[in-house]
């Protein structure tokens, strides 16, 4: 449904600027599961929308749950189903029908599923997609209701050119090297290392103990793996979690992505915001998001996150860490106002405007 650009330079050291998708120079992908023995900390990732941002058929929970999932349009019915071990995706005029086994489940959050499957050897997405909301099928995002002239336009979109790597690339992890798309690599979902880097070398160093100097191996092994930690906000903003949210320079790029739609691309929104797009950790994605665990709905939850720079009250006074303005309305739930939510046509979802503003009833939104 979103459209990037990947496009980042190699290194001779593939961790000293890792990018979700750079190139790994034959380093091999070892799948999270081999992470947990040592950070345990950071499981929860693993049960994230984002962690399961993909799935591999048969193992699809929502069609599991479902059972089965059925659409009309004009002539033609849609079926999706799990039959033993396959989702089968199923279209049919009546007269005649083609089935199709499903083969990746994209989407997990609160928008919904897509599906993917091979028709004459070309990766298809489903006409019809799952949504949360209306709990049944409707059309995907970006396909037209018109009612289609024949069976094999009814079954949906070719994706065609480089679009599987961009797809493959933001929902899984190990399948982008570079430009090179690996199916037979894939791991689903957005796994440790889709913003780590490959591990192997890094699981190597970290199992080989040096007892005479355990400082030591514990510094080699933190050499072989990436930790975005370490960038500044604005490049583990924009250019970092922006590889796959869209940050301000890929916005950009996409022809046709203005609008309201970029109100998806968060990077971009908050670049856009007066007096939020600066180079503060207060303000990285990380200041609001643990990548780790799952998303915090509670507003309260974010008072702190603004009032790291706002202060509370117009009449406190202004210190050099807290020196942004105070809000003349409110001293708490900031979000509820200042990131308003937003319903986008046809997604049937809101969603979270990160272009912070003074947000007055009937205003436009910006874009
Ligand atoms: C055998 C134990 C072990 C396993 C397995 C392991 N790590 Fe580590 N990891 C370490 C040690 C030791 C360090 C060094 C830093 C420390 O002790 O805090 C470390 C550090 C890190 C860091 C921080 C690096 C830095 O620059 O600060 C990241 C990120 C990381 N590991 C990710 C991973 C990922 C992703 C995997 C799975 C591919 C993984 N680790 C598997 C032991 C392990
Ligand atoms: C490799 C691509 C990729 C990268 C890198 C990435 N994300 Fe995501 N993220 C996704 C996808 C895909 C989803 C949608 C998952 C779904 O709902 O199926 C998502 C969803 C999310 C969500 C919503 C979770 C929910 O419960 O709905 C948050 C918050 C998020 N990402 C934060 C971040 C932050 C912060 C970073 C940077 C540290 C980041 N992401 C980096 C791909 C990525
Ligand atoms: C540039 C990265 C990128 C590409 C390319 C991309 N996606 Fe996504 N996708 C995301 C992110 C990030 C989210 C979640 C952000 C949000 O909440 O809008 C998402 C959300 C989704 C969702 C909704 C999941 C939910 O939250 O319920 C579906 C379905 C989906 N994508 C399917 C696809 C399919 C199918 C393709 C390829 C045809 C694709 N995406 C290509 C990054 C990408
Ligand atoms: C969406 C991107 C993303 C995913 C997926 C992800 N991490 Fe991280 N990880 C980060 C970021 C960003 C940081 C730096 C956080 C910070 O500095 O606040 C980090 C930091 C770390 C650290 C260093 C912790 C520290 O205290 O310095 C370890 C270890 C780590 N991650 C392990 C993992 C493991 C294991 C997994 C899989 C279960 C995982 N990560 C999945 C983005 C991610
Ligand atoms: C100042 C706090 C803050 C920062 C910084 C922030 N977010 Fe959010 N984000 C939120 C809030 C609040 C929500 C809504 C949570 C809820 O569902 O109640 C949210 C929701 C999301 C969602 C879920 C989809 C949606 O539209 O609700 C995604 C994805 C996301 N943020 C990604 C990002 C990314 C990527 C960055 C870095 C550009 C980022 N956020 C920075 C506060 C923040
Ligand atoms: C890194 C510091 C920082 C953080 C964190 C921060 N702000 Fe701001 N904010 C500013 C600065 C600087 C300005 C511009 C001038 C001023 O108010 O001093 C500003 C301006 C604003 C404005 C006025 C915008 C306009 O168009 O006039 C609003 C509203 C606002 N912030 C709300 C928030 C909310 C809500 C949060 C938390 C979700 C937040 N800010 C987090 C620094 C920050
Ligand atoms: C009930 C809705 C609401 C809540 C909750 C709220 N605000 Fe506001 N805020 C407003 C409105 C409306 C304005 C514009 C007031 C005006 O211009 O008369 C405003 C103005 C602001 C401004 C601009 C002040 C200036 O002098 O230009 C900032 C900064 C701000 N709010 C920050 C925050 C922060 C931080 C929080 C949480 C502690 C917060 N707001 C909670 C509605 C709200």
């Amino acid at each position: 449904m979103l459209v990037g650009v990947f496009g980042y330079a190699q290194r001779e050291d593939i961790f000293s600027d890792w990018r979700p998708n750079s190139d790994t120079q034959g380093v091999r992908y070892v799948g999270s599961k081999a992470c947990l023995d040592c950070h345990k900390a950071q499981a929860p990732q693993l049960n994230t929308p984002m962690g399961q941002a993909l799935e591999v058929a048969p193992d699809c929970r929502i069609v599991t749950a479902r059972g089965k999932l059925t659409f009309k349009n004009g002539p033609y019915t849609y079926e999706l189903a799990r039959q033993h071990n396959s989702v089968v995706y199923t279209i049919s005029d009546g007269a005649k029908s083609i089935s199709k086994p499903i083969l990746y489940c994209f989407g997990q959050g609160h928008v919904g599923q897509t599906y993917l499957f091979r028709h004459n050897d070309i990766l298809y997405e489903t006409r019809v997609s799952y949504f949360e909301k209306l709990r049944k099928l409707d059309f995907t995002i970006g396909h037209q209701p018109a009612v289609p002239t024949s069976l094999e336009d009814a079954l949906g979109r070719a994706i065609g050119g480089d679009e599987p790597q961009q797809c493959f690339g933001c929902h899984t992890t190990g399948a982008v090297h570079g430009l090179e798309l690996k199916l037979d690599q894939l791991n689903a979902g957005v796994g440790c290392e889709a913003c780590h880097g490959p591990g192997e070398k890094h699981l190597i160093a970290a199992k080989t103990s040096n007892a005479a100097n355990p400082t030591n191996s514990r510094k080699l092994a933190a050499l072989e793996i990436f930790n975005p930690g370490k960038l500044s906000a604005h490049d583990l903003t924009q250019s970092f979690c922006g590889t796959c949210h869209t940050g301000f320079e890929q916005a950009m790029l996409q022809p046709g992505q203005g609008g309201i739609n970029n109100i998806r691309f968060q990077p971009y929104r908050m670049f856009n915001s007066r007096g939020h797009n600066a180079d503060d950790a207060r303000l990285g994605c990380v200041a609001c998001h643990n990548p780790h665990d799952k998303l915090e709905k509670d507003a309260a939850y974010y008072d702190p996150k603004c009032l790291a720079c706002h202060l509370t009250k117009p009449s406190d006074s202004k210190t050099t860490r807290r020196n942004a303005d105070a809000c003349p309305v409110s001293t708490k739930q900031c979000v509820t106002c200042h990131m308003p939510r937003v319903e986008l046509p046809g997604m049937h979802a809101s969603f979270t405007d990160h272009w912070i503003r003074i947000a007055r009833p009937g205003d436009p939104t910006p874009r």
